[in-house]
């Protein structure tokens, strides 16, 4: 086990986060339940922005909102002077309707639809990070349509394969994301983009995968970054002022996984870009990093009740929570791992070896295979460590189970800013055509006579 942020174990043997007894959060909003640790996101956000400031002066910290998007953590991200990424019209939308200034986004996507690309025309958006040359074209028309110049990042793939999940890794040749550098294609793409009058080049971006923890892939790819920058200065004259690196850095999910501090990351990102600048005698890009998981991902914990048990002999024991793949995607499809506490007696001995299972129908819904925890009842609470990125961002509504609240915890104070999802919710879009509608209500006795 172990503790990140604000969590501590009080008196009463409960998980505390922000101050607040977990017991209690769970009469308070029910469960499953996302927490978030307030303070803890914002500690991550200054590692970030006030490291970068002061080594790297002409620079921008961008919170990659797919990780966790809601009104009020569009308002945080303000408050900690952030800029963000967003991946969707709905993104877009959702940060909009929180005040968030649009000329501070820089918008990301493989696929960004005419109407996407019309509403970010609209609001102003920051940058568009443009992934292919059939986006470079729609982009042109729009834009020109709207009679404005859209800032543009190009998407490159540097061709570097991060040691992470295959489906989470990005920067490779052979990804559905980005413009490639070995076949030509992101030089070809920069000079169809100078050439485009209603587009300004702006920089070059590239993303190389997510839960990295290898520090060697970053540096490559700022590496190779700026030696195309180099490329295209010789070949177009062209100097690329901004150079936006992504995100990806890895976070704690089990007790062994030892990243780098933010702040050492931070550093060893800075001196890769000024090392090959220098060895370029390159001016300083601006430079900008788009971290998701690892400003919310430690900060988040899901809350369950225990449900049914049920023992399989000899093989395993399997304890249902009221929750599972609806609110955690992760486990089914990537296999990801976890670490959990009994949040209502978390130093109970002895320890028993089980599995945590959802309540979703599919015998991949499961949390975590093997774990040892005390002896669990029905009744008892569970909490999931480290589940603040893609999980609340990731739900579903498989089977119609509602989605789960989210609060805010901080100095005490728990503030709701999300919801539980209601069963009026999962209907509130459904729509019987006239000729479906029932022809007459039949009593309880006539439908059990036709069952
Ligand atoms: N920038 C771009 C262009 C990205 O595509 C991503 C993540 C990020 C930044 C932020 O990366 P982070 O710092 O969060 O690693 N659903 C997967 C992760 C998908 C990541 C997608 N892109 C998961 O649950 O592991």
């Amino acid at each position: 086990m172990f503790l990140t942020g604000t969590m501590r174990i009080n008196e009463q043997n409960h998980l505390e986060i922000g101050g607040c007894d977990t017991v209690e959060l769970a009469k308070e909003f029910g469960t499953p339940l996302y927490i978030m640790d307030e303070a803890l996101i914002r500690q991550n956000c200054a590692a970030y922005r006030d490291t970068l400031a002061q080594l790297y002066p002409k620079s921008q910290v961008a919170y990659a909102g797919k990780a966790f998007l809601t009104m009020a953590m569009c308002r945080l991200i303000e408050e900690e002077g952030l800029a963000l990424d967003v991946a969707s019209g709905g993104e877009i939308y959702t940060a909009l309707q929180a005040g968030f200034p649009a000329a501070k986004m820089i918008f990301h996507g493989n696929n960004k639809t005419p109407e996407e690309i019309r509403l970010a025309l609209a609001c102003g958006i920051g940058r568009f990070v443009v992934d292919s040359f059939s986006e470079l074209e729609l982009l042109a028309n729009l834009a020109a349509e709207a009679k404005k110049k859209a800032k543009i990042y190009l998407r490159v793939k540097p061709g570097i394969e991060a040691h992470t999940h295959h489906y989470i890794q990005t920067g490779q040749m052979d990804s559905k994301f980005g413009l490639g550098l070995a076949d030509g294609q992101a030089l070809a793409a920069v000079k169809a983009a100078l050439k485009t009058k209603h587009l300004e080049l702006r920089g070059l971006h590239c993303h190389i995968g997510s839960q990295i923890f290898d520090f060697k892939p970053f540096q490559l790819a700022a590496h190779t970054m700026l030696d195309f920058m180099q490329e295209i200065k010789k070949k177009t004259g062209f100097v690329v002022e901004e150079l936006d690196l992504g995100g990806g850095f890895g976070i704690r999910y089990l007790k062994q996984d030892n990243p780098y501090s933010l702040t050492a990351f931070v550093e060893l990102i800075v001196s890769s870009v000024k090392e090959k600048a220098a060895e370029h005698g390159f001016p300083l890009p601006k430079l900008l990093l788009e971290p998701g998981r690892s400003i919310v991902g430690e900060a988040g914990t899901t809350l369950y009740t225990v449900g049914a048990i049920k023992d399989v002999p000899g093989i395993r024991r399997y304890v249902a929570v009221d929750g599972g793949m609806t609110d955690n995607l992760r486990t089914a499809l990537y296999d990801a791992k976890y670490e959990a506490v009994v949040a209502n007696r978390v130093y109970d001995r002895p320890l028993e070896k089980v599995t945590i299972a959802g309540r979703a129908c599919e015998s991949g819904d499961m949390l975590i295979w093997d774990i040892e925890l005390p002896p669990l009842n029905r009744g008892d609470l569970l909490a999931v460590l480290s589940t603040g990125a893609y999980h609340y961002s990731m739900a579903n509504n498989y089977n119609r189970f509602p989605r789960p609240a989210v609060v805010f915890v901080r100095d005490g104070k728990a503030s709701l800013v999300v919801k539980r999802e209601t069963y009026a919710d999962l209907v509130k879009n459904d729509l019987i055509p006239g000729y479906l509608q029932p022809a007459e209500q039949k009593t309880a006795k006539q439908v059990e006579k036709n069952f």
